[in-house]
């Protein structure tokens, strides 16, 4: 089931990061997906503000990060595990063995997919999966014309991905050509995924990942097949939904036993 809901973006990320210190409540060893890219950025402060707020034990939380480039030097610091280290291990007070992140080096790329794989598996599975989107229908580093059955590997970035990132890097040159991504089937094996886009740039991969044909040309779309999706977007990204008002008032009128 995919539930959509049309929330401006700091609200969105204050609903999102309570429901995950809810999750952490109940489990305090819940495993965490986590996505790197600006547009989680407002649920990770969320969570450092809420954290103290609320005094959550943080210290059994686990977590997998959802990508990597391939060849970055150790410590690069736009390498996703920097990335994932600044903007969640240091804020939350995790300790770096908590979050896993694939290992992108070239050295030992040939075994680090399965490896990767076989961690998470072991971990008991990813309770909850944040998700970002790429404006061309990526989900993690899936670009268009993934396997909806794949699982962790090494792909090759599209033109239109390494140029996206470029502000990332000095120039448009350094951005890696190759990453290791967990797969659209390993993504869907979450028991929650949680998708989030903001702005109108995002409008047309938001109205193809939700209303369009499951496909893949557009990795989002495998999101449908999930049993448990939430798509939050602000009015900017739902511009292109067909069914934008009949989402809105299902939200106001949704019941109030019913979890995000
Ligand atoms: C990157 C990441 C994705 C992310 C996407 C969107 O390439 N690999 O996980 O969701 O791009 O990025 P942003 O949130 O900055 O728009």
């Amino acid at each position: 089931m995919m539930e959509v809901l049309i929330l401006p973006q700091d609200v969105a990320a204050e609903l999102v990061a309570r429901h995950i210190l809810t999750l952490i409540q109940h489990k305090p060893d819940a495993v965490l997906g986590l996505a790197t890219g600006s547009t989680p950025l407002p649920v990770y402060r969320a969570l450092e503000r809420l954290i103290a707020e609320w005094e959550v034990d943080t210290s059994r939380v686990r977590g997998f990060a959802l990508d990597e480039y391939v060849g970055l030097p150790e410590g690069h610091p736009q390498s996703y595990r920097a990335v994932i280290t600044r903007e969640v291990i240091e804020p939350l007070r995790l300790t770096p063995s908590q979050i896993r992140v694939p290992n992108g080096a070239t050295e030992t790329i040939k075994d680090a997919p399965a490896e990767y794989e076989a961690e998470i598996a072991a971990s008991g599975g990813v309770d909850l999966q944040l998700l970002g989107l790429g404006g061309n229908g990526h989900i993690g580093f899936n670009e268009p014309g993934s396997s909806l059955g794949s699982s962790t590997r090494v792909k090759t970035l599209t033109a239109q991905t390494r140029h996206d990132n470029a502000r990332f890097f000095p120039s448009e040159d350094e951005v890696p050509r190759h990453c290791i991504t967990q797969g659209v089937s390993t993504i869907l094996k979450a028991r929650h995924l949680v998708l989030l886009a903001f702005g109108e740039s995002k409008a047309q991969a938001v109205a193809a990942a939700v209303e369009g044909p499951i496909s893949a040309s557009n990795p989002a779309s495998a999101l449908q097949l999930h049993p448990h999706t939430t798509v939050l977007v602000d009015e900017a990204a739902a511009r292109h939904l067909s069914n934008a008002e009949y989402y809105a008032s299902s939200y106001r009128n949704k019941p109030d036993w019913q979890a995000l």
